[in-house]
């Protein structure tokens, strides 16, 4: 297949728990995107600590996020696969974006709200303006597309923002300099797929999530066999069978999340699914469920576990990665402090 020279850029926090949605809404896409494009993909180590992490936990969470990479198979020749932390450019350029964003364009932010709590006053500085960050990382790439899930949107929207304002900002230097008439691409997200927004298997109204105390809410990416046939089996459902049309999944969110979750492992739609298990008890549907998920989950669970046994091969990885991200992080570095007005050597 030939590829564009469109790039993409995507990050997951080594921030533990990874999950069927980080799985689904996330990394099966990237390994997809990378036939046809040039992939970046990052473990956003500087926003996982806008939250208290243990530091041997951080490193073996960074290391457990690139074994999944890996492991789902996102080539690191062909792609670039490191850690946010080693390459500089991206605090440097999200200071510059701390001095571009508006307060009140963060104020509007839901994950904050969300991350927060109630106790806001006590959330970190850096939870705060995160957004700025995640548009550093995708802007010091020049990325054009960015693979995330539903939650994902808002921040997308404020990067898009940020590039507008920056381009407009500096605009006159930026034609100046020979840029053209914007400096920064204004990135699309990839937000497509039936499993955009896979939710908790406990409770169909929130999102499957790292931080749900129930483990039972979750499928992780290195459950085993029986863990995954457990959750399946334990997850909460109506007692109704499935419906003979999509439209019948209406109210019925621990349904739909299920045959959401079945189309995105089986490569196909929520239409198709519905249209093989029509009017089928859930006594039937969730064993296959069981099957087809340990089927696609076992492997990379396998692969992973011995990726991990060797963590200096990682950290190769990474290390290999990031000298190459600085390549080209470094020029963008240099051509925005020079639009900026910033002397350099
Ligand atoms: P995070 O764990 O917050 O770093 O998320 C990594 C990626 O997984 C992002 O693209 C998220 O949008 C995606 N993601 C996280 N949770 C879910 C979910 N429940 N469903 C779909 N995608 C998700
Ligand atoms: N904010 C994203 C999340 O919580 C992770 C992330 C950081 C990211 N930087 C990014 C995703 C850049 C895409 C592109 O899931």
């Amino acid at each position: 297949m030939n590829k564009s020279n469109d790039r993409v850029f995507s990050g997951v926090q080594p921030t533990g728990n990874l999950h069927l949605g980080n799985y689904l809404g996330a990394i099966k896409r990237f390994v997809t995107l990378q036939d046809t494009h040039d992939c970046i993909y990052c473990v956003v180590d500087l926003h996982a600590i806008t939250q208290w992490q243990d530091p041997a936990e951080l490193k073996n969470n960074t290391r457990e996020v690139t074994a999944a990479y890996l492991a789902c198979g996102i080539d690191p020749a062909k792609n670039i696969i490191f850690n946010q932390s080693q390459v500089s450019g991206h605090a440097e350029l999200a200071w510059i974006f701390n001095c571009v964003a508006r307060m009140g364009w963060l104020n509007l932010m839901t994950q904050f709200k969300d991350k927060a709590g109630k106790n806001r006053e006590n959330a970190s500085v850096g939870l705060f303006c995160y957004p700025n960050l995640m548009a550093a990382d995708i802007l010091l790439y020049r990325a054009d597309f960015v693979p995330v899930g539903e939650d994902q949107k808002q921040h997308m929207e404020l990067t898009r923002d940020i590039a507008t304002k920056f381009n407009h900002d500096f605009g006159d230097r930026i034609k100046e300099l020979g840029h053209g008439d914007g400096y920064f691409p204004i990135t699309d997200p990839l937000i497509e797929g039936p499993a955009t927004r896979v939710m908790s298997l406990r409770d169909g109204s929130k999102k499957m999530s790292k931080s749900d105390p129930s483990d039972l809410s979750r499928i992780r990416m290195t459950d085993d066999a029986d863990a995954i046939a457990k959750k399946i089996r334990k997850a909460k459902t109506d007692s109704d069978p499935l419906p003979e049309t999509l439209e019948g999944l209406a109210g019925r969110s621990e349904a739909e999340n299920l045959v959401g979750i079945y189309a995105a492992l089986a490569d196909t739609t929520k239409e198709a699914v519905i249209s093989e298990y029509a009017g089928q008890p859930f006594s039937v549907f969730k064993p296959a469920l069981v099957e087809l998920a340990v089927e696609k989950l076992s492997p990379i669970n396998d692969e992973m576990r011995r990726l991990m046994a060797d963590p200096a091969g990682v950290d190769k990885v990474l290390a290999e990665g990031s000298e190459r991200a600085r390549e080209i992080a470094d020029k963008t570095i240099r051509e925005v402090k020079d639009i900026v007005g910033f002397l350099q050597a």
